[in-house]
């Protein structure tokens, strides 16, 4: 097999050549992920920066040992990282990149994902699940291993599932329905978390998401651990479900495990397509994110710009309510074309109602305003 340096964040890398990424390539290294690592560095950079001691990570799914080794080279405060994996290949280039890299913080692990974090369970501030696809199977020991006060980061590559193209891949996964609209990655972001708090409650642990995204074929979550019963159940009052009206575009959030949900749309009367149990909360936390927003300003990144972007959007949406409008569909339902996005957002803020864009698709906006008040604001704008 062929190698190549690369050079991302503060590290120098040996990664396989490759002619197209690949879940069977010999060792894995996906390059798109650049992006999607810049932003780990800084939450983890963020999240440590909140304690008063040195962190043990793991990367349970190590690959190249990219992600292990930069946390351990360019976050501060990083007592020992590990990079696992069960792939022997992989595991080789893990220890010739720690090598090239000069670090004492980082072993290397051959073992499942699941017998790692069970045999060392306790004993990581920060567990990093990677994995190809759905996470799902490996959530339930990083639930059993974080120790409150973590944070767990978790990436789900599965999106067909999570979004709604496949519906029973969905139950089967999370436990879930997906609801496939406009707002789909959205949804699926949501199913994602409700999976996960759910998963930690049966360990008397909450999760707070501190950031996440879905960005190209992935999604991604930041959250911390708290413990406690009382904590946990307060907690899960977040789970709920979304209606949504495919025949007038209005949406319902309804809080609760088993809430009773309208069969009709109150504003039409039509059929209400029901995705859940999903995370009602908030995906986002407004200090969190501007304290990543620092950290990224100060580090050399490729990926700066885009980081940035995304990171300043998320702000903005964070204190926006649950699910977002594509101004085309809401268009194409009003049978008129799409004013400017830029009119419809002023015209909702004069008419005193919340108004941010959405990193979800730059072609929506997230309001308090409901269907019939946007509606009429895209009317009036065409008058
Ligand atoms: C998506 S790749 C990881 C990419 C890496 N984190 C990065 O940022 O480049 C998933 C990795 O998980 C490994 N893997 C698959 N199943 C595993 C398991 N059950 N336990 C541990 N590693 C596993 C694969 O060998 C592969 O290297
Ligand atoms: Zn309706």
């Amino acid at each position: 097999m062929d190698n190549k340096i690369i050079h991302e964040g503060n590290v120098t890398l040996m990664v396989p050549k490759f002619d197209k990424v690949s879940a069977k390539a010999p060792v894995f290294y996906n390059p798109v992920m650049e992006l999607n690592r810049d932003l780990s560095v800084a939450a983890l950079t963020v999240f440590r920066n909140g304690l008063n001691h040195d962190i043990y990570v793991c990367d349970a799914f190590g690959g190249t040992g990219i992600r292990g080794i930069r946390y351990a080279k360019e976050i501060r405060g990083i007592e020992q990282a590990v990079v696992n994996d069960l792939n022997p290949l992989a595991v080789e280039f893990a220890k010739a990149n720690i090598k090239l890299n000069q670090l004492e913080n980082v072993v290397v692990c051959e073992e499942d994902a699941n017998l790692i974090l069970r045999k060392r369970k306790g004993k990581f501030d920060v567990i990093d699940i990677d994995p190809f696809g759905t996470p799902s199977p490996y959530l339930e020991s990083a639930a059993a291993s974080l120790r409150a006060g973590g944070m767990i980061c978790i990436t789900a590559t599965d999106t067909s599932a999570l979004c709604g193209t496949y519906i029973e891949p969905c139950i089967r996964k999370y436990g879930a329905v997906p609801l496939k609209t406009e707002y789909c990655h959205e949804n699926g972001l949501r199913i994602l978390a409700g999976f996960v708090a759910r998963t930690f409650s049966k360990y008397k642990k909450f999760i707070e998401v501190k950031f996440s995204h879905s960005t190209e074929h992935y999604m991604r979550i930041y959250a911390t651990i708290g413990k406690g019963a009382a904590n946990t159940d307060e907690s899960l009052k977040s789970l709920g479900y979304i209606a949504h009206c495919k025949n007038c575009l209005n949406r319902l959030v309804i809080k609760g495990l088993a809430p009773i949900i309208p069969e009709n749309c109150p504003i039409c009367g039509g059929n209400m397509d029901v995705g859940g149990p999903l995370w009602c909360g908030e995906m986002y936390s407004t200090d969190f994110v501007s304290l990543m927003i620092l950290t990224v300003n100060q580090l050399s990144l490729n990926t700066k710009e885009n980081v940035l972007k995304l990171l300043n959007t998320c702000l903005d949406e964070a204190s926006a309510p649950e699910t977002y409008y594509e101004i085309h569909k809401v268009c194409k339902n009003l049978k008129t074309s799409a004013p400017p996005i830029v009119d419809v957002m002023n015209l909702l803020k004069d008419g005193g109602f919340f108004v941010s864009r959405t990193h979800f698709s730059p072609t929506s906006i997230k309001t308090d305003a409901n269907i019939v008040e946007l509606k009429k604001i895209i009317l009036h704008l065409k008058d």
